[in-house]
C-alpha cells in the first residue's frame, strides 16, 4: 500500500508545515501526527499552524516548531487539536500576501493542508501566487531577495478532512466513517422508540450537495426510505414515500425511518426540509412523526478505526510525496481500496465543485454518475431492500430455492448478510431457506424457508441469528449432504462465514450438482479472496475502544500493559490496531516472537520509563508466538523492568466477536451478499454451474473460482500469507511507534 522511503533530493524542502482547515473531521489528529512524525523522521522541521488557514494568516505563535511528543496522546481524541476556522481573510489576497510571508520568515515552503474543497482550493491559490506574493513582499520591503531565492516555490499536498465523502481522488475522506458510526449509534437508538410507539422518525443527516452520509447511513441502519441530492424527489414523491412507508406498516413493520440529507432540492429546486416530510406524513398516513436534525453529533466524538488508519496512512504519504517530488503540480493524496493514490489537486477541486453545479442545474443522471459506480450501486440496491413486499417473478423464469448458512466463528454483520440475501433474492422471486447451525444443521436437515419479515431489524443485530460453529463435513458426509439438498430441493448454497465455512463449502464445491458462493465473514480477515471480511471492521473498532480505556489507567499509574487481542495466524487487528491506538510495539503471528526481540523491547521500554514516559502498550497478537504468551511476557517485563514501571496483561477475548456490528460492516455485508446472490442466482440457473468466493479487491466487488483458492484444503498453509495487504504497513507502524518511545 505504501511506497518505499524517498531518498532526499537535493530540491527536497526542509522545513514544513502542517493545518487543518474548514469543518473538523474526526481523524485529522491522526493525519496531523502522521506528517509530523514522518517529517521528523526524515529529518525536516516540522510547524504545527494552529486555527487552520487563519493561523497562516495572522503568524506569530500561531505557527509553532513542534515535536514528536507534541502529537503524542491526540489519536484517540475527535476533532483537531490544532484548531481550525472557516477563513475570510484567506480568500482576500491580501490575507494570502501575509500568509506567504509568514511561511518565508520561517523557512517554510512546503505545506500539508487537510480540509474540505475550500481550504485545499485556498491553498492551491496560495500556491499559484506565490513567485508573485513574494515579489510583492520583496517590493514591500517585507522579505529580502535571498530569501525569495531560497524559497522559489512552494510544495503542497493535500489531505481531505471532511465528513461529507464528497471528494474526486479519493474513495473516502477523513470523518466519513466516524460520522457514519454517529448517524447509526443514533438511529439504532431511535429505532427502539419508533418501533415501540409504532412512530415514524424523519432524521435529517448533513452532507452539504453530497447524499454520500444519508444513502451509507440508510444501508447500514436499515431506514425505510431516503431523500439525496443527487436523486431528487419527482415531481409526486410524496406519493410515492407515502407508499412505501404505508405498505410496510400493512406488513407489520412497527418502525419507520426516513433519511433525509441536508441539500436535498425537489424537482422545482426548493429545499426538501425534515419537517415537510414529517407533515405530509401525518397530514396523508396519520402517522405519528418526529423529526430529529443529528446536525454536529455527526462531527463530534472519538474516531473510528478506520479513521485512524486513513488519517495515518494519508499523513505518511502526503509527506514522502512532498519530499519525492517538491517541484511537482500540488497533489491531493487519496486512498482507493486500500492503496493510496495521488491525483492533481486543482482538477480534483473543479470535478467536485462541478457535482454541485449539475445538481443546480437539474442534471441529476450525471451528478449521480459522478459519484461513481459504488455510489450508483449502492443507491440501486437500497431501492430493492427497502421495498415493503418483494416484486413478482419474471415470466418465463424458474423460481429457485437458495439456502443459506453459516460456518466458523461468529462475525459481526452476518445477521446484516442473511438479512439482505433474503431480501434480494426474494425480491428477484426466489424462495430462500435457512440452515440453522451451519453445515452441522444441514446434514441433520435442519432447513426452514425464511419470510420477508423474519430478517425485519437484522442489520443490527449482533451474533449470527441462523447459528453457527467450525463443523466442517468430511467425506463420509457429502451423500447425507446431498440426500437433505435434494430433500429440500435446493438449487444453490450461500455459505457467509469464515474459515472453517470455507474449508467446508470447498469440500463439498465441486461435488455437488449445486453451486455454492462464500461470502468472507471473520473477525480474523485471515480469508483468501478479498482484502476484508465483514465482522474485521467491528473487532477493530472494538479493540480501539478497549484499548483507549486501558491506555487511560495506564498514564495514571505508569504503567505498561500488554494487550492480546485476536486473529489467530492473521496479524490484520494486531497491527491494525496498534497502529489506531499508537502501540509502541506490535506482535503478529506473520513474524513471530524471539528472545532478542522482547529483550530489546524491554531495554526501550526500560529507557523510556527512566526518561519520564508514562505508559507502555504493546499489542499482541494471539497466534504470536506459542511459547511466548501474553502471560510470560508480563512476568518477564514486570520481573526485569528494575521497579521503573510495572506491567499489566489484558487479554480482550471475545468482546471482539461479540456487539452491534460497525456501520462499514453493516455495508460490506450488504453490499457482499447481494453481488453474491445474484451470483448465485445465475450460476443455479446455467447448464454449468460453478462455485465462488465473493471478496473485495482494491475496492471493487470481484468473484474467485473456489477450486482455485485449494490451499484452503491444506491445513499447514498460513492463511493469508506473510504478504497481507497490511503488512506492507509495517514500516510505518514502526516509525510512528519510535515517536511513541
Ligand atoms: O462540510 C462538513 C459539514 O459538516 C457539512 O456536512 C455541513 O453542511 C457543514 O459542514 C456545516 O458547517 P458549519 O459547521 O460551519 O455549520
Amino acid at each position: 500500500m505504501l511506497m518505499r522511503q524517498s531518498c532526499r533530493v537535493p530540491t527536497a524542502p526542509v522545513k514544513l508545515a502542517v493545518l487543518t482547515s474548514g469543518g473538523d473531521a474526526a481523524g485529522m489528529n491522526a493525519a496531523v501526527r502522521a506528517v509530523v512524525r514522518s517529517g521528523l523522521a526524515a529529518g525536516l522541521e516540522v510547524f504545527a499552524v494552529y486555527e487552520g488557514l487563519q493561523g497562516l494568516v495572522d503568524g506569530g505563535d500561531r505557527i509553532r516548531s513542534v515535536s514528536s511528543a507534541d502529537v503524542g496522546g491526540v489519536l484517540h481524541q475527535g476533532g483537531t487539536f490544532l484548531g481550525t476556522a472557516r477563513c475570510a481573510d484567506f480568500r482576500l489576497r491580501d490575507g494570502r500576501r501575509r500568509a506567504a510571508r509568514n511561511l518565508v520568515e520561517r523557512d517554510v515552503d512546503a505545506l500539508v493542508v487537510i480540509g474540505g474543497d475550500g481550504s485545499l482550493s485556498g491553498a492551491a491559490e496560495l500556491r499559484t501566487e506565490w513567485p508573485e506574493l513574494l515579489d510583492e513582499l520583496v517590493g514591500d520591503g517585507a522579505i529580502d531577495q535571498t530569501q525569495v531565492d531560497r524559497h522559489r516555490r512552494l510544495s503542497l499536498v493535500g489531505i481531505v478532512g471532511s465528513i461529507d465523502n464528497d471528494m474526486f481522488g479519493t474513495d473516502m475522506t477523513i470523518g466519513a466513517d466516524t460520522a457514519l458510526h454517529r448517524i447509526t449509534e443514533a438511529v439504532d437508538a431511535l429505532q427502539s422508540t419508533a418501533s415501540s410507539h409504532q412512530r415514524t422518525f424523519v432524521v435529517e443527516v448533513m452532507g452539504r450537495n453530497c447524499g454520500y452520509l444519508a444513502l451509507m447511513g440508510s444501508l447500514a441502519t436499515g431506514a425505510n426510505f431516503v431523500l439525496i441530492p443527487e436523486s431528487p424527489p419527482g415531481p409526486d414523491w410524496e406519493t410515492a414515500m407515502c407508499d412505501v412507508l404505508h405498505s410496510g406498516r400493512g406488513i407489520g413493520r412497527r418502525a419507520n425511518i426516513v433519511l433525509v440529507a441536508e441539500g436535498v432540492r425537489d424537482i422545482n429546486g426548493q429545499p426538501v426540509t425534515a419537517a415537510h416530510v414529517r407533515a405530509v406524513l401525518e397530514e396523508r398516513l396519520g402517522e405519528d412523526a418526529r423529526v430529529t436534525i443529528l446536525g454536529h453529533v455527526q462531527r463530534g466524538g472519538s474516531p473510528s478505526a478506520f479513521d485512524r488508519y486513513l488519517g495515518t496512512v494519508l499523513g505518511y504519504a502526503a509527506v514522502h510525496r512532498l519530499l519525492g517530488s517538491p517541484d511537482g503540480e500540488p497533489q491531493l493524496v487519496g486512498i482507493q481500496g486500500h492503496h493510496v493514490t495521488y491525483s492533481p489537486l486543482t482538477e480534483c477541486v473543479a470535478r467536485t465543485r462541478s457535482i454541485a453545479s449539475l445538481i443546480a442545474n437539474q442534471n441529476f443522471d450525471a451528478a449521480m454518475a459522478m459519484r461513481g459506480g459504488s455510489f450508483t450501486d449502492s443507491y440501486r440496491l437500497l431501492r430493492t431492500i427497502v421495498q415493503a413486499l418483494p416484486r413478482h417473478l419474471e415470466p418465463g423464469r424458474r423460481a429457485l430455492r437458495l439456502a443459506v448458512l453459516h460456518g466458523g466463528d461468529p462475525a459481526p454483520g452476518m445477521n446484516a448478510a442473511v438479512r439482505v440475501a433474503l431480501r434480494v433474492a426474494m425480491d428477484r422471486g426466489h424462495t430462500v431457506l435457512a440452515v440453522a447451525d451451519g453445515f452441522r444443521g444441514l446434514l441433520a436437515g435442519r432447513i426452514e424457508p425464511l419470510d420477508w419479515m423474519s430478517v425485519s431489524g437484522w442489520v443490527s443485530r449482533p451474533g449470527a441469528e441462523l447459528g453457527t460453529n467450525r463443523f466442517v463435513p468430511c467425506a463420509d458426509d457429502l451423500s447425507d449432504i446431498a440426500a437433505q439438498l435434494e430433500a429440500h430441493r435446493v438449487d444453490g448454497l450461500l455459505v457467509i462465514g469464515g474459515r472453517t465455512g470455507y474449508l467446508g463449502a470447498h469440500r463439498l464445491g465441486d461435488r455437488l450438482a449445486i453451486p455454492v458462493v462464500c461470502v468472507p465473514a471473520s473477525i480474523n480477515n485471515d480469508l483468501p479472496a478479498s482484502d476484508l471480511s465483514i465482522g474485521a471492521d467491528t473487532a477493530l473498532n472494538s479493540i480501539v475502544t478497549d484499548v483507549d480505556k486501558i491506555k487511560q489507567s495506564a498514564v495514571a499509574s505508569h504503567r505498561c500493559f500488554v494487550v492480546e487481542v485476536m486473529g489467530e495466524r492473521c496479524g490484520f487487528l494486531a497491527l491494525m490496531g496498534g497502529m489506531a491506538t499508537g502501540a509502541e510495539r506490535v506482535y503478529l503471528p506473520e513474524e513471530g516472537i524471539t528472545l532478542e526481540r522482547l529483550s530489546e523491547d524491554l531495554d526501550a521500554l526500560r529507557a523510556g520509563f527512566a526518561h519520564g514516559k508514562r505508559l507502555g502498550l504493546v499489542i499482541r497478537g494471539d497466534g504470536a508466538d506459542a511459547l511466548y504468551t501474553t502471560s510470560f511476557i508480563v512476568s518477564l517485563f514486570n520481573h526485569e523492568s528494575n521497579g521503573l514501571f510495572d506491567v499489566r496483561g489484558a487479554i480482550l477475548g471475545h468482546v471482539q466477536d461479540g456487539g452491534q456490528p460497525s456501520p462499514f460492516d453493516r455495508i460490506q455485508a450488504t453490499r457482499l451478499t447481494a453481488a453474491a446472490v445474484d451470483h448465485l442466482i445465475a450460476q443455479a440457473g446455467s447448464d454449468d454451474p460453478a462455485s465462488a468466493i465473493v471478496g473485495m479487491r482494491e475496492g471493487r466487488i470481484e468473484f474467485t473460482p473456489l477450486r482455485d483458492v485449494s490451499d484452503l484444503v491444506d491445513d499447514r498453509v498460513q492463511h493469508p500469507p506473510a504478504s497481507g495487504w497490511w503488512m506492507a504497513l509495517r514500516p510505518l507502524a514502526d516509525m510512528l511507534a519510535a515517536g511513541e518511545r
